[in-house]
C-alpha cells in the first residue's frame, strides 16, 4: 500500500494533456471488438480499469493489441461473435466493465463467471441484472446481486423497453449493449439524461439508433443485430480526471493552468458549472469535435470560492466529481450543501462517509445526511494533518491529494495505489504543474 503525502508547494503553472476519457474508452474496445474489422484507437485510456476490459474481450475473442506508437488496434468477432471465456474473468475495480459487459454478454448464447477486487465485490448488482434478466439472461450471484456472478445469455434473447429506476449511464448501456445482438428494437427511457457515448458510438459505427424526447423523457431506440463498422477513433482527454486540476487551480492562490484536449461532452461538464457557481475562473477554449465529441481546452485561473447551498448542476452531469467539489467547498467561504446524492454510497466507496470521515479527520467541520452532506468552508487553508482512508477509491485518493494543497499541515493518504485504475500519470502531473506530493 504505497502511501501519498499531500502539502503545499506553489501556484500551479503550465499547460498539460490530461489521458484518455474512461467512458469512452471503455466502450471503444467494447463496441470495436463486435466491429467486423480493424478498428484503430489512440488516446486511449491504459488505466487498469480499461486494461481490465480490454482482458474480458479478449477473452471472449476479440484480437487487441497496442501498437509501438501508442495506438490501439481490434479485430473484432462481430455482433454475435463472442466466445465463452475459458476462465473466471476478473473485473479487478471496474464497475463499468462489469456492468456494460453483462449486457454483452446477456444477449449472446455463452456463460463467463466474472469476479473483482473488494470495492467490486461490495456494488450492486441488481440494476443491470434485473432488466437483463427480461431479456432473457440468467444470473447466479452472491446473495442475489453481488460479485462473484455467473452470467448466462440468453439463446433466444427478447428486446426490452426499460425505463431505469434511477439516472444510470451504466444501466442504460448495458440494455442498450444487450439490444445489439438482440431481433427488433430495444428502447431504454430516461428520466433523467446520462453520458450518452454509447449512443454517439453506436451512431459512428452505423448502427440504426435514435434519440427522441417523449413525455418529458429522453428515449434511445436501437434495431438489433446491425454490422458494426471499425472506428478510428481518438479518445479525448478525461473531464472527470480533469476535475482534479481544475479544482486544485481553482483554490491555489496565483494558480494558471491550460487542461489541454478534455471532452465536453454536454452531459459530462456539470463540474465546470458548479465550480462557476462558486465563483471559479474557468474559460474553455478551441472548442472543436473529436471522434463524435465535444472537446476544448480549460483554462483555470485561481479565483476566491464561495460556498453553494443552491447547486443548479445536474448531479447526473458531474456524478464522479462530487468528492473532489467537496474539498474545494471545504477552502471556499461559507457552507455548501449538497444533496440528491445517494447514488454516490454505491460508488467504488461510499463517497459520502469516506468524504466526510476523511474531511473532519482534516479537521473540516460537516454534517453528513442520507443523500448528501453540509460543508462548512473555512475561506482558506483548513487544518490538516490527517491520515485519510481510501477505501481502494481512486477518487477519494485523489480528491485528498488535492486538497492537501490547501492544508496547513500535510494530507496523508493511505493508498495511493487506486489512482491507477484511471490516472496513473496523477501525481507526477501534479507535481510537474507545481504541486507538493511525495510517495
Ligand atoms: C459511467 C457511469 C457512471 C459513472 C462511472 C462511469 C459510465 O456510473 O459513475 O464512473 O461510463 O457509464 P453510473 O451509471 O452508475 O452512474
Amino acid at each position: 500500500m504505497p502511501s501519498l503525502i499531500s502539502k503545499p508547494s506553489r501556484a500551479l503553472e503550465g499547460s498539460c494533456k490530461i489521458p484518455g476519457d474512461k467512458s469512452i474508452s471503455h466502450r471503444s474496445l467494447m463496441l470495436a471488438a463486435l466491429a467486423v474489422g480493424e478498428s484503430r484507437i489512440s488516446g486511449l485510456l491504459e488505466g487498469e480499469d480499461v486494461l481490465a476490459t480490454a482482458s474480458a474481450m479478449r477473452a471472449m475473442g476479440a484480437t487487441i493489441t497496442r501498437a509501438e506508437n501508442g495506438e490501439w488496434h481490434v479485430h473484432g468477432v462481430g455482433v454475435g461473435g463472442l466466445m465463452p471465456p475459458h476462465d473466471i474473468i476478473d473485473m479487478g475495480n471496474s464497475g463499468t466493465s462489469t456492468r456494460l459487459l453483462m449486457g454483452l454478454i446477456a444477449s449472446h448464447n455463452i456463460q463467463a463467471v466474472m469476479t473483482g477486487d473488494a470495492s467490486l465485490r461490495g456494488r450492486p448488482m441488481g440494476r443491470v441484472t434485473t432488466p437483463l434478466t427480461e431479456v432473457g439472461a440468467q444470473f447466479q450471484a452472491r446473495d442475489d446481486q453481488f460479485l462473484p456472478i455467473t452470467i448466462t445469455g440468453a439463446n433466444m434473447p427478447v428486446p426490452i423497453d426499460y425505463t431505469p429506476p434511477i439516472a444510470s449511464a451504466q444501466v442504460k448501456s448495458a440494455v442498450l449493449l444487450a439490444g445489439l445482438n438482440t431481433p427488433g428494437t430495444t428502447i431504454v427511457r430516461e428520466k433523467t439524461p446520462t453520458r450518452d457515448h454509447t449512443e454517439r458510438m453506436l451512431t459512428a459505427m452505423g448502427a440504426d439508433i435514435t434519440v427522441t424526447e417523449e413525455d418529458s423523457l429522453r428515449v434511445v431506440r436501437l434495431v438489433g443485430q446491425p454490422d458494426l463498422k471499425p472506428i478510428t477513433l481518438e479518445v479525448p482527454g478525461d473531464i472527470s480526471s480533469s476535475a482534479f486540476l481544475l479544482v486544485a487551480a481553482s483554490i491555489i492562490p496565483g494558480s494558471d493552468i491550460t487542461v489541454e484536449n478534455v471532452g465536453l461532452n454536454p452531459l459530462r461538464t456539470g463540474i465546470i458549472g458548479a465550480l462557476q457557481e462558486m465563483g471559479a475562473n474557468i474559460t474553455v477554449l478551441n472548442p472543436r469535435e473529436l471522434g463524435g465529441e465535444p472537446v476544448g481546452d480549460i483554462r483555470v485561473k485561481h479565483a476566491k470560492l464561495k460556498g453553494v447551498t443552491n447547486l443548479s448542476v445536474e448531479p447526473s452531469t458531474m456524478i464522479d466529481e462530487f468528492p473532489v467539489l467537496f474539498c474545494a467547498a471545504a477552502v471556499a467561504e461559507g457552507p455548501s450543501r449538497f444533496t440528491g446524492l445517494e447514488e454516490l454510497r454505491v460508488k467504488e466507496s461510499d463517497r459520502i462517509a469516506v468524504m466526510a470521515t476523511g474531511l473532519k479527520q482534516n479537521g473540516v467541520d460537516l454534517t453528513e445526511f442520507d443523500d448528501g452532506i453540509e460543508i462548512t468552508g473555512v475561506a482558506g487553508k483548513i487544518p490538516g494533518g490527517g491520515t485519510v482512508a481510501t477505501e481502494l477509491d481512486h477518487r477519494i485518493a485523489m480528491s485528498f491529494a488535492v486538497l492537501g494543497q490547501m492544508a496547513q499541515k500535510p494530507i496523508t493518504i493511505d493508498d495511493a495505489a487506486p489512482i491507477q485504475t484511471s490516472f496513473p500519470v496523477f501525481i507526477d502531473l501534479m507535481k510537474t504543474l507545481g504541486a507538493g506530493m511525495e510517495t
